[in-house]
């Protein structure tokens, strides 16, 4: 029998990073002490605090069997939801129906399309931006893309102009994600408003994906964009992967409008039963640990980390020459290597740091290179040692 993948699997772009697998297999071969810098997954604990909740709630037999209210999530999970969009941006939602569990942000970006995406629709994706806006959102919907470029010109911004009127007419979703990823570049009110401006006038649902809302620095506070979307006719996904460093617990949350909630719950009764309640319990005491709109102390501290690690390396890439700008948010730095960016990861991999080229999340930002800063102070300076003598 010959198996034959459906139309929209062969869609999907091949894995652009099958190469870095390789070579990265290739070097642990050899015995090569890699600094793996590719992913975004955090090093740091989950807080104590989660782990002990977690630990308390497993044991109720209770928390085994099905949820009762499935997919939506429980509703202790949506109380502490829309407590915490209060607590944080000063927010009103009606848990009930303007709030939902999801098993984690990605399935929320990739099933609110499916409740509301066509054949012959588009989606509008960042570019570069997280793969699954215009793979799982976009073409395992069936829809039809339009890949909006950022650039360093524009701080990493769409230009919603730019966007061609016969796309706008098609549009139905557009994606957006600030503190972003992979550039971390972050926005201001300005933008939200020219954001809701343009959504409103085409009649485009806008999904902010907030996935790292709470891992800003300095000065700098992450807003949301339910704070400008006075008709609240948008959603916005938060997860708690990175912000609690809870990415293999599986857990998000969406809020906003309460058709376009209900529509994704209509879909996600027919594929998930909502998260273990055990884990959404534990991820409902990470949200009340928010007493205002300052961050817990735990999470405080976790931040003081990467500011320290971005520090250092920020600091070495300059040192190497590259206009590097300071990330104001995300774990993630982001920068213009001058040159191709495979060719450079392909070169660092050789020496022993491995980190992603701008190539795997778009075609715009084949120069730049991410680094995440998932390893301890002295790792990553080790990190940017061989990195320049790499490139002696
Ligand atoms: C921009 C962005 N959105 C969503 C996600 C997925 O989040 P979750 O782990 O909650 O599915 C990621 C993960 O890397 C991400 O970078």
């Amino acid at each position: 029998m010959k198996i034959k993948y459906a139309q929209r699997v062969n869609r999907i772009p091949k894995y652009l990073f099958v190469w870095i697998e390789d070579l990265i297999q290739e070097e642990e071969k050899k015995g090569t002490d890699l600094i793996r810098l590719g992913v975004g997954i955090p090093d740091l604990p989950t807080p104590k605090f989660i782990i002990k909740k977690l630990v308390e709630e497993i044991q109720k037999p209770k928390h085994h069997f099905y949820s009762i209210v499935c997919s939506p999530g429980e509703d202790f999970f949506r109380q502490s939801v829309a407590q915490w969009h209060k607590n944080r941006f000063n927010v009103k939602l009606d848990a009930e129906t303007e709030t939902c569990n999801l098993v984690g942000a990605k399935e929320g970006l990739v099933n609110l399309s499916r409740a509301f995406v066509n054949p012959g629709d588009y989606v509008l994706a960042p570019d570069p931006g997280y793969p699954v806006y215009a793979n799982g959102a976009g073409i395992l919907n069936d829809a039809s893309v339009h890949y909006m470029p950022l650039s360093a010109e524009n701080n990493f911004l769409p230009v919603f102009d730019k966007i061609p009127q016969e796309i706008r007419k098609k549009a139905k979703i557009m994606y957006l994600n600030y503190p972003n990823n992979p550039t971390a570049a972050v926005i201001d009110k300005k933008f939200i408003k020219e954001a809701l401006d343009f959504a409103e006038d085409n009649d485009i649902i806008i999904c902010y994906d907030n996935a790292y809302s709470e891992m800003y620095f300095d000065d700098y506070v992450s807003p949301s964009l339910l704070e400008f979307d006075r008709g609240m006719n948008h959603i916005e996904l938060n997860s708690f992967s990175k912000t609690f460093a809870m990415a293999g617990d599986r857990i998000g949350m969406a809020a906003g409008n309460k058709d376009i909630i209900a529509g994704m719950i209509k879909v996600k009764s027919q594929l998930d039963m909502g998260c273990p309640m055990y884990i959404q319990a534990a991820a409902a005491a990470a949200l009340d640990s928010y007493k205002g709109k300052q961050r817990p102390k735990e999470i405080e501290e976790m931040m003081k980390v990467y500011e320290s690690r971005r520090d250092v390396v920020v600091n070495g890439l300059r040192e190497m020459g590259f206009d590097c700008p300071i990330p104001k948010a995300t774990f993630y730095v982001w920068w213009n290597c001058k040159g191709d960016g495979a060719e450079f990861v392909t070169k660092m991999i050789k020496n022993g740091v491995t980190l992603t080229p701008g190539v795997g999340f778009g075609e715009h930002s084949k120069e730049f290179v991410r680094l995440s800063l998932i390893q301890p102070e002295d790792r990553l300076q080790e990190a940017i040692n061989r990195m320049k003598e790499a490139l002696k």
